[in-house]
């Protein structure tokens, strides 16, 4: 009885546990807009406030509403002229949101007998991804392999991460290969008979992303690195060999005519 009874209990507060604070994850992109809008309202409440602890540790009360006066737009230097309140549906817009803006926003309704609703919203602020700038660090070719080092880089980066593929066009396909890796850095082994070269970086963050992409054979076939120079070379030799044989066979030739003419000469 006591082992039956025990996880009903545990159940329970699981149960209760999240309906006290609701935490809401929001990630904005700078300078665009964000609204931040509880899912439901309680009914009936009398009062609202939003307050905001930004990541700076200053605290901000933004808005009280009470429904019988117009809302009260505080007076924050922070948000001036950047926040407006809609009454409707109790949504805080912030237009433009700056990276100064990620913190942790609650908005307390007052639902009578000294209870209060909330809702708190986790807002992160990110810079849209700019284009990366995929760059070739170094290409060693050997024996129809070539050692590629790629670096994407991304201007004004910040919690940037680093996605890599590997496709068969400059355009992105669903065949591309997804690659290992997640750094700024890319060491690559390519075949000289390899026909997907085409090496895409992604930069992403949780709001955005944009991609570059490179053609890594072209660099290894350049004659610098040697990659196509050596089957070439390998040709040159065999042309020279034949070259070398061909004269010694001529040389042979006459030499055998000069001899049996002079020895018919002697005759
Ligand atoms: C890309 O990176 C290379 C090497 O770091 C640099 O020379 C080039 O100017 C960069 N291009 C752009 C558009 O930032
Ligand atoms: C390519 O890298 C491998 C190790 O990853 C090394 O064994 C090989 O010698 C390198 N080849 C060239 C041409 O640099
Ligand atoms: C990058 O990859 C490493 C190892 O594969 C992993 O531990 C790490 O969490 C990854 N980082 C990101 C930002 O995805
Ligand atoms: C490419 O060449 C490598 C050796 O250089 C070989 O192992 C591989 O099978 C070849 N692949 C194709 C598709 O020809
Ligand atoms: C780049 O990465 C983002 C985030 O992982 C993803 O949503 C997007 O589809 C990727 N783009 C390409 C072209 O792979």
């Amino acid at each position: 009885m006591e082992g039956a009874r025990r996880p009903s209990l545990f159940f329970l507060l699981l149960v209760l546990q999240p309906g006290g604070c609701n935490e809401m994850e929001v990630a904005a992109i700078a300078e665009e807009s964000v609204q931040l809008q509880p899912v439901k309202l309680p009914e009936p409440w009398t009062g609202i406030t939003w307050k905001v602890t930004l990541d700076s540790a200053e605290t901000y009360r933004i808005v009280t509403f009470n429904k019988v006066e117009p809302p009260d737009l505080g007076s924050s230097p922070h948000f001036i002229n950047r926040v407006t309140f809609h009454p409707e549906s109790l949504s805080l817009q912030i237009d433009p949101v700056k990276k100064s803006d990620s913190g942790l926003y609650t908005l307390l309704i007052d639902i009578g007998g000294g209870r209060e609703d909330i809702t708190k919203f986790r807002v992160s602020v990110f810079d849209r991804v700019r284009q990366p700038n995929l760059t070739v660090l170094s290409a060693h070719a050997e024996l129809g392999q070539c050692n590629v080092t790629l670096s994407c880089s991304v201007p004004g980066a910040d919690r940037v991460t680093y996605g890599w593929s590997r496709g068969t066009s400059q355009i992105p396909s669903d065949r591309d290969h997804q690659l290992p890796g997640n750094q700024s850095l890319l060491l690559v082994v390519i075949n000289a008979n390899s026909s997907d070269v085409f090496y895409r970086c992604n930069a992403s963050n949780r709001v955005s992303w944009d991609a570059d992409t490179v053609d890594v054979k072209s660099l290894c076939d350049s004659p610098a690195t040697g990659f196509a120079s050596s089957p070439a070379s390998y040709c040159q030799v065999k042309g020279i060999l034949l070259l070398v044989v061909l004269g010694a066979l001529v040389t042979a030739i006459v030499m055998v005519h000069i001899l049996t003419r002079d020895k018919e000469r002697l005759d």
